[in-house]
């Protein structure tokens, strides 16, 4: 059983304790690990081209990004692509992921699965699953949107999350030693894991506290008011992030996220929702291409529009 680790903290900073602990407890159950520091790592940011997209939207062809072998997204999707088990340990900022992990996976659309599955490219969904784990300075609070960033990045991949949690108020490098209760949590999470991976795939399931969150689905805390999907389709309200819909009811004094009967039908960890978002793309994108002439004739006023625009040192030395 292959795992690899992604983190991009500090050097031994919490992020990389944790991710290690975790890999101990992977590697006393058979695991072979191996991890990488994205600061180590030279990632361009994707720059929207949309190349990678029109090639398999328009054309049902093998997508590919513009940057290929100009950088190291390759070589570290590579290891992600053979891996068993991802374990992914980010610090919280301003309470997201650090962002050097975002650019790093923006450039991940060129390997989406229900894409690639829905043009035949591939025939099978990888059978991989995750651990995720942040770390913070403060209080869960403040921490509210990283382990739901983190699980987004692992949709796109297929990736069957299992275990993820939050090492709170761990602020200077190493802190977390301190915390007894955490490097435990971590070594529970590596466990896990290496559990997952030796579980055959249809029956992997969560294996994280039960109680985590308020999707019953990805377990995020995270919900959001329904609005019309593309299709019309509308809920109550919505997971933000799986899309998972249902409606908020009490039970038993306490609110609770209850699923409607179509709740998947939109939920992006699942193949099917991300392929009914695939013909989504294709209709958006084709309303352009219909109308090009018009978008050039409409965009005319702001190609002519005088404004200073400010240019990087940089570039002008
Ligand atoms: C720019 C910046 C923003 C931060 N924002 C948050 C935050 O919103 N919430 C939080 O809990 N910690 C925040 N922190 C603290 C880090 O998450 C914390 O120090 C963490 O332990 C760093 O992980 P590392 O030791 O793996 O590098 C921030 C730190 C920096 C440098």
């Amino acid at each position: 059983m292959r795992i690899f680790g992604v983190h991009a903290g500090r050097r031994m900073g919490n992020s990389e304790i944790l991710l290690r602990e975790a890999f101990m407890a992977a590697q006393e159950m058979g695991a072979e690990v191996e991890m990488v520091n994205l600061h180590d790592m030279k990632i361009l940011p994707c720059c929207g081209c949309e190349s990678c997209m029109m090639k398999i939207i328009r054309d049902g062809k093998r997508p590919e990004c513009i940057y290929k072998g100009k950088d190291d997204v390759e070589l570290i999707m590579d290891k992600i692509l053979k891996a068993d088990g991802i374990i992914i340990s980010i610090p919280s900022f301003i309470l997201q992921p650090q962002g050097l992990y975002k650019i790093f996976v923006d450039r991940w659309l060129p390997y989406e699965i229900a894409f690639l599955l829905e043009v035949n490219i591939i025939e099978t969904t990888p059978q991989r699953v995750a651990g995720l784990i942040t770390a913070g300075g403060s209080t869960p609070n403040w921490m509210s949107l990283t382990l739901p960033a983190l699980q987004m990045s692992m949709f796109t991949q297929s990736i069957k999350v299992v275990d993820q949690m939050m090492a709170t108020q761990v602020a200077r490098p190493g802190h977390v030693v301190l915390k007894s209760e955490l490097i435990a949590r971590a070594r529970l999470l590596g466990q896990n894991v290496a559990k997952a991976t030796m579980t055959p795939y249809e029956e992997v399931k969560w294996l994280g506290d039960e109680n985590q969150g308020w999707c019953p689905i990805c377990h995020s805390n995270l919900l959001m008011q329904g609005t019309p999907h593309w299709d019309g389709l509308v809920y109550d309200v919505e997971c933000a992030m799986c899309g998972a819909g249902g409606t908020l009811c009490s039970e038993e004094g306490r609110t609770v996220f209850v699923l409607a009967e179509n709740a998947l039908k939109h939920c992006r960890v699942f193949s099917e929702g991300r392929r009914n978002h695939f013909y989504e793309l294709r209709q958006v994108h084709e309303e352009a291409f219909q109308n090009q002439e018009k978008i050039k004739a409409g965009s005319e006023k702001y190609r002519n529009h005088d404004v200073t625009i400010l240019k990087s040192q940089e570039k002008i030395k």
